[in-house]
């Protein structure tokens, strides 16, 4: 048995800010920030969290296949910025749809969730422990952003995206790559809460060693841009390649790429690296910033919707970031996942 995508959804919050916007809070312009990483606007979250877009996404996704709540026994999350250490934000899911029989859990692996929820879900579907999974990846990134420091607001937006997987005698998720270098994580961090108990000691580092978080550290995004920029673009490339070569698709053969929305440069140079036509990815980071573990699902709900996705595509959905992880998954598209009701 194989794993197949049979639907997708998204959710974005409803307020949209500009690059005008963000250079009345921080010394920027729109002009640095269209040049530098080709975005122009984001959605930032106002009256939504990460499990209300979330739960909207997956609601979308379930409502494309046409299916019950009850059909789903597998729901995975990738988020960073969930709303609560529990209830998860896979439960708060569950809870919304009313998906009673499903398992829930979230993974945590920075803008690569989502390619790693759904290398999870393909490895659960295919030993047969379940028969249709739920993958999210939703992510309020902007309560974590630091709204002064202007080399890292700028590139930060808030949204959701879903699939919805289920059991196929035919591959459609042909193979799924990831990897992982821990020794690297200091390029990009969101320091989590300290140890904070009457036997700690309040001034030390407590939480994870020489890179954890220590009293004092606000949780708010840092990150060296330039290091992030120059693994982004050979963990694509890894990812890209290692994902054809496991899958039997070769590189020319793929239709899409669609990468994880952080730059448009980093996707640039991956592209003339690769000698790969620019068209062949998908970006839309134009309107959405970087959404994280989201911004996969979202491009490929967009994409779906759109009608740029055909019977037999082959698609190589990449991820990159925090940990640092990174990810490829190619995909066989299937005609019964472009179904949307109404
Ligand atoms: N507006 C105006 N100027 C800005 C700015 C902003 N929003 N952000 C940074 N600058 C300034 C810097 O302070 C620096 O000024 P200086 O030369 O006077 O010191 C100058 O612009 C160049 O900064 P630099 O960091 O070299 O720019 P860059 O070309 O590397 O672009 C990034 C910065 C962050 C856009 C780029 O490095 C990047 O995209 N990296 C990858 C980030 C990423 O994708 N992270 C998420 C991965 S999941």
């Amino acid at each position: 048995m194989f794993s197949t995508i049979i639907a997708t959804g998204s959710a974005v919050p409803q307020r949209e800010v500009t690059n005008a916007e963000l250079a009345q809070l921080v010394d920027t312009s729109d002009e640095w920030i269209v040049t530098r990483t080709g975005m122009s606007r984001r959605r930032i979250a106002v009256t939504e969290t990460t499990s209300s877009l979330a739960a909207a996404a997956a609601r979308r996704a379930l409502d494309g296949a046409g299916l019950s709540p009850d059909a789903v026994d597998l729901i995975v999350a990738a988020t960073v910025t969930p709303d609560n250490f529990t209830p998860t934000v896979s439960c708060q899911v569950q809870a919304t749809l009313g998906c009673a029989r499903a398992t829930c859990f979230d993974l945590w692996a920075g803008c690569s969730g989502f390619v790693y929820g759904v290398k999870v879900a393909d490895a659960m579907i295919r030993s047969g422990a379940v028969s249709r999974a739920i993958v999210v990846g939703a992510e309020t990134l902007s309560r974590v952003v630091d709204w002064t420091d202007r080399g890292t607001c700028v590139l930060f937006g808030d949204g959701a995206g879903a699939v919805l997987m289920e059991a196929s005698p035919a591959p459609g998720v042909m193979a799924c790559v990831t990897g992982s270098d821990g020794t690297r994580g200091g390029f990009l961090r969101i320091p989590g809460l300290p140890i904070r108990n009457p036997w700690a000691d309040a001034t030390s580092s407590t939480s994870g060693g020489a890179s954890g978080a220590s009293a004092a550290e606000p949780s708010v995004i840092s990150m060296d841009g330039q290091e992030v920029f120059r693994f982004a673009v050979g963990a694509i490339q890894w990812s890209i390649e290692e994902a054809s070569k496991l899958a039997g698709v070769p590189i020319g053969r793929i239709r899409r790429i669609v990468p994880h929305q952080a730059n448009n440069r980093i996707i640039d140079a991956v592209a003339s690296r690769m000698r790969l036509p620019r068209e062949v990815f998908y970006t839309n980071l134009q309107h959405y910033g970087n959404t994280s573990a989201a911004s996969i699902p979202i491009a490929l709900d967009e994409m779906n919707r759109q009608g740029l996705l055909h019977n037999g595509d082959h698609l190589a959905l990449v991820g990159f970031g925090g940990g640092l992880t990174w990810g490829g998954a190619m995909v066989r598209w299937t005609a019964s996942a472009t179904r949307f009701p109404g």
